[in-house]
């Protein structure tokens, strides 16, 4: 009897090992963000040791390199390799079952083994990117760390996405970032399970990618006067001056960093504003303003004021020639299935004065410039989407007719204008600026470096909920993601965008990927 009880006690104990009791432990005993949509957490763990190993199908490039960066993200702290083998106790296993879609996962850790099952490898990374965020957080270490037990509980999670959008703007125009600090900007993103890298490259303040058919785009657009002091009280660029603040990529550092983003699950979609935010082109080839603008026209230092108001000329063939040019090579760079092409905040002060753009207004009967500026997006929407991808444009899209298959992206205010777009059947994005834009003061303005806009708070991006109760069904349909944006007139070093970023961008991801019932705020916190 007594040897009965010792089979069945010790059967019960490596049973209860080998598949984790799931009683008593709350989910929030984990702190991940963004939250998973199910999960269920138990009371033993598994322990990371030199003896672990990975397996996989090693035919398959993407897991290799899936395996490649987890080995990336713990060897420096662990102080060990894990290779991958044919039995190890690490498993990426790849299911032909759809339903977990092509970015979700299940993550089952066992006191013995781990497996993680998904459809497509993106899955598989974002279940990877859970099991990091359970070992202790000594393992961000990049010194080697002694003493440490590298367990991560028992735990059986489901999950997959909310919305397929999940991404951040950077602007890297106002300020210049060097590749690595990009690069870490990615990496983040990576670890908060977000896709899209939204990457503004051109503006007033700066053109910042190398076109080879056209120099002078960096030679000339990439640099301006080394301007300090408030952003909006920044005195123009003079002629002759020297202009020594900038940067750019080259086209191989742009692949590069491309390639990082893939190998992180992340599409980069590179934005080229037009027809406005355009003085950095404008500085390196003038005659492509309006033949009114009699003004010098530099690379902006600052807010610019009336100089802002110079933008491409809609009535000179040679602007779309021009963005042709330019499109071509950016196709050639960016594998994306989107190409952001602007459009925001176009003042027509020089289209209603200007003889070139009256002339292509009454050729192509239009009555009002707003609808000279459907027709250049129009004409370059169409010159894109002729190379087989999709258009993404500012809602100041919505002002005009909308370019047929365009998707919108809502800022102003609550981003609402987008809806007019919905309502027309356009997919859209929602980073609205009241919440969205991370430019913004996250706490007490007196305390606080100089920035504007008013407050946007950490609850503030937690508590946005982007589909509304009013909203019609066919917009919830349409609606494709959100984004934080990240703007950098106020940006003077790294630190300065790290301090607007964190740790909000934490909560840009939550709202992206985790469903609006399982917001849990102190969890969050946590
Ligand atoms: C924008 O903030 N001008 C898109
Ligand atoms: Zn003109």
């Amino acid at each position: 009897m007594k040897k009965l009880l010792f089979i069945l006690l010790t059967a019960g104990l490596i049973l209860g090992f080998s598949s984790c009791s799931h009683k008593d432990i709350p989910n929030n005993a984990l702190t991940l963000i963004p939250q998973p949509q199910e999960m269920k957490v138990g009371a033993d763990h598994f322990k990371l040791t030199r003896r672990a190993a990975i397996t996989l199908d090693t035919s398959n490039p993407q897991l290799m390199g899936i395996a490649r960066y987890f080995n990336n993200k713990v060897t420096s702290a662990t102080g060990f390799e894990i290779p991958v083998e044919k039995h190890g106790n690490i498993e990426f296993k790849l299911t032909d079952d759809t339903a977990l879609g092509t970015e979700g996962y299940r993550l089952q850790v066992k006191h013995g083994d781990i497996i993680i099952t998904a459809h497509q490898p993106a899955g598989i990374f974002y279940g990877v990117q859970t099991l990091l965020q359970m070992l202790p957080p000594e393992i961000k270490s990049s010194r080697e760390q002694k003493g440490i037990d590298w367990t991560i509980p028992c735990a059986d999670i489901t999950d997959k996405p909310q919305f397929a959008w999940r991404g951040l703007m950077l602007d890297v125009s106002r300020h210049w970032f060097t590749k690595e600090e990009v690069k870490k900007y990615i990496d983040e993103l990576a670890e908060y399970k977000m896709n899209v890298f939204h990457w503004h490259l051109t503006d007033d303040q700066g053109w910042r990618l190398e076109i080879k058919s056209l120099p002078r785009l960096t030679e000339v657009g990439a640099w301006r006067a080394p301007r300090v002091g408030q952003w909006w009280q920044r005195e123009p660029q003079q002629p002759g001056e020297e202009t020594t603040y900038g940067g750019f990529y080259t086209q191989e550092e742009i692949k590069e960093m491309v390639a990082y983003a893939a190998e992180r699950q992340i599409e980069v979609v590179p934005e080229i504003d037009m027809p406005a935010h355009s003085n950095s082109a404008l500085a390196a080839y003038p005659h492509l303003a309006c033949p009114v603008v009699k003004e010098y026209i530099g690379v902006l230092p600052g807010l610019g004021g009336r100089n802002s108001e110079i933008i491409y000329c809609a009535g000179n063939d040679s602007v779309y020639a021009f963005l042709q040019d330019v499109m071509d090579e950016i196709l050639e760079l960016f594998p994306s299935r989107y190409i952001h092409i602007g459009g925001d905040e176009a003042r027509k002060t020089y289209w209603e004065k200007c003889p070139l753009c009256q002339a292509r207004m009454k050729k192509e009967h239009l009555t009002h410039e707003e609808d000279l500026q459907g027709y250049f997006m129009k004409r370059m929407c169409e010159y894109v989407q002729s190379k087989g991808r999709e258009v993404i444009g500012w809602d100041e899209l919505t002002n005009s007719t909308i370019p047929d298959g365009t998707i919108i992206l809502g800022w102003q205010g609550m981003g609402t204008a987008a809806l007019k777009a919905a309502e027309l059947g356009h997919p859209f994005i929602m980073t609205p600026a009241r919440i969205m834009y991370l430019i913004r003061y996250q706490g007490p303005q007196w305390f606080e470096p100089v920035t504007y806009f008013g407050n946007n708070t950490l609850r503030n991006v937690f508590d946005y909920e982007p589909v509304q109760e009013d909203w019609k069904p066919e917009y919830t349909s349409l609606l494709m993601g959100v984004q934080g944006s990240m703007w950098t007139e106020f940006c003077n070093k790294p630190e300065d965008v790290d301090y607007l970023l964190f740790p909000r961008l934490a909560a840009v991801a939550e709202r992206a990927w985790t469903k609006p019932e399982l917001k849990d705020w102190n969890g969050f916190l946590k």
